[in-house]
């Protein structure tokens, strides 16, 4: 199986939805029942074969590298007393030969912009970004599923997903100009378009947020112009690379969750823990009122 070794995670927004909790603790800090968001982000990628996780996140949120470091003192004191469970939970073995890398966004100018930043890490293999508000719930992980599709025919690969009318205007969305979907639910684009208005959207297929690109994907950030709020759309990026390669999407199995809005984030919540049988049924019970 092909792996995708490096990854870059885009988190130095300011999370202002989520204010006032992330005045303090980041947002992708912030926890689905005891795992931080960013950490199923980083799961996703190793399961794609991910040996470096590079971030790019802002100074101003330190308690995500102090996340993904160890802490001698917890290791010790949870070795002594014998809670081995919770020392794999704080150290958990898929992250034993992965490299954490840290990149500084000063400006917020937008997800074209942070990608650039990872350019001389990614250096000249295909990667992988994950944006780590949008939580996927599937097996295989949502990118195995378009890396895939990527190690077929190289093409940069995007992950999509049907989102109805009055939702499209969230997303980038993506026009398949006549190319028809293939039995494994891929096809190329002729276009895409950064949160369009319904009226003009080109389909109903929408960017959930995992990419594989390869490096030619910078020389078209570098081209882009930033739009009317400033920042340098990765989809104003992708259109350009259309033009120079073929870039294919594919519709995902499984579910997904918008993790950067409080509707979707409790939803993740409430989804995750449905899976969980002690928790579905403490869940029912608090429902129903039945505790
Ligand atoms: C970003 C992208 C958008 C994509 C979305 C997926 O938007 O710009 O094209 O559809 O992620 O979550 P954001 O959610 O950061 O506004």
């Amino acid at each position: 199986m092909m792996k995708i070794k490096k990854a870059v995670l885009p988190v130095a927004g300011f999370g202002t939805r989520f204010l006032p909790a992330t005045k303090a603790i980041p947002k992708e800090m912030l926890t689905i029942i005891d795992k931080p968001l960013i950490e199923y982000a980083v799961e996703e990628a190793i399961s794609a074969g991910a040996e470096e996780i590079i971030f790019i996140t802002s100074y101003t949120k330190p308690a995500i590298k102090n996340y993904f470091s160890r802490v001698p003192e917890l290791e010790k004191q949870l070795k002594s007393t014998g809670k081995i469970e919770l020392l794999e939970k704080i150290q958990p073995k898929i992250f034993e030969n992965v490299k954490f890398t840290y990149i500084n966004q000063k400006e917020q100018k937008g997800l074209g912009h942070a990608i650039l930043l990872a350019e001389e890490a990614v250096g000249s293999d295909a990667f992988s970004v994950l944006l780590p508000d949008d939580l996927f719930i599937s097996t295989p992980s949502c990118l195995e599923q378009i890396r895939d599709s990527y190690s077929q025919n190289l093409q940069p690969t995007i992950a999509v997903n049907r989102i109805d009318k009055n939702n499209i205007h969230k997303y980038g969305v993506v026009d398949l100009g006549g190319n028809q979907l293939n039995k494994t639910n891929t096809a190329v684009i002729s276009n895409i378009i950064e949160k369009p208005h319904a009226s003009v959207a080109p389909s109903d297929i929408a960017v959930a947020g995992r990419y594989i690109f390869n490096p030619t994907i910078f020389e078209c950030i570098k081209k882009v112009e930033a739009d009317n709020s400033g920042e340098i759309q990765i989809t104003d990026a992708i259109k350009l690379l259309t033009k120079i390669e073929n870039v294919q999407v594919k519709i995902f199995d499984g579910e997904k969750y918008d993790c950067g809005s409080k509707d979707g984030y409790l939803e993740a919540t409430i989804a995750v823990a449905m899976k969980d049988p002690y928790y579905s049924n403490k869940i029912k019970k608090i429902i129903t009122g039945k505790l």
